[in-house]
């Protein structure tokens, strides 16, 4: 069976926290891993804004709003870790910061997830899911100045 958008955005939160703990993890954490933590935080949360962010926002702006602003301390902590060494003392720090925002973020989520599954019908889901899929594939061409 195929996903809906619900089941879909779950997934890759799954694989962004799984990446995210890898590179938590001194021996596992390498530049390639990082842009690929990157690129999948990138393009999910372009997706999600292009697509049930914005379907959602006549119902519930205000939450919208706030998880609009998570999406952007994310991007923050993004921009503070393409500065940084791998190798360097900043690093865990700054690693543990954006995982915790990412956690924060998907806890929260969740909830908007909860209402949007009860909000938007089935063929609704599905059409959405393929374009979110199409936007992120848009996005994945972005990469590190
Ligand atoms: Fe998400
Ligand atoms: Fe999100």
């Amino acid at each position: 069976m195929d996903q809906d958008i619900i089941e879909a955005i779950r997934q890759d939160h799954e694989e962004i926290l799984k990446v995210l703990g890898d590179l938590e993890v001194h021996e596992r954490a390498s530049s390639e891993t990082y842009s690929v933590a990157r690129g999948l935080l990138y393009s999910h949360m372009y997706g999600e804004e292009v697509t049930i962010y914005e379907r959602m926002r006549s119902e519930m702006n205000e939450r919208i709003e706030d998880a609009l602003a998570e999406h952007n301390s994310i991007r923050i902590g993004l921009d503070r870790l393409d500065r940084i060494e791998i190798t360097g003392t900043e690093w865990a720090p700054a690693i543990h910061d954006l995982k915790r925002r990412v956690q924060f973020h998907i806890d929260s989520e969740e909830r908007l997830l909860k209402a949007a599954e009860s909000f938007l019908d089935r063929s609704e889901r599905f059409e959405m899911k393929e374009r979110f899929r199409r936007a992120q594939g848009e996005q994945s061409g972005y990469t590190l100045a």
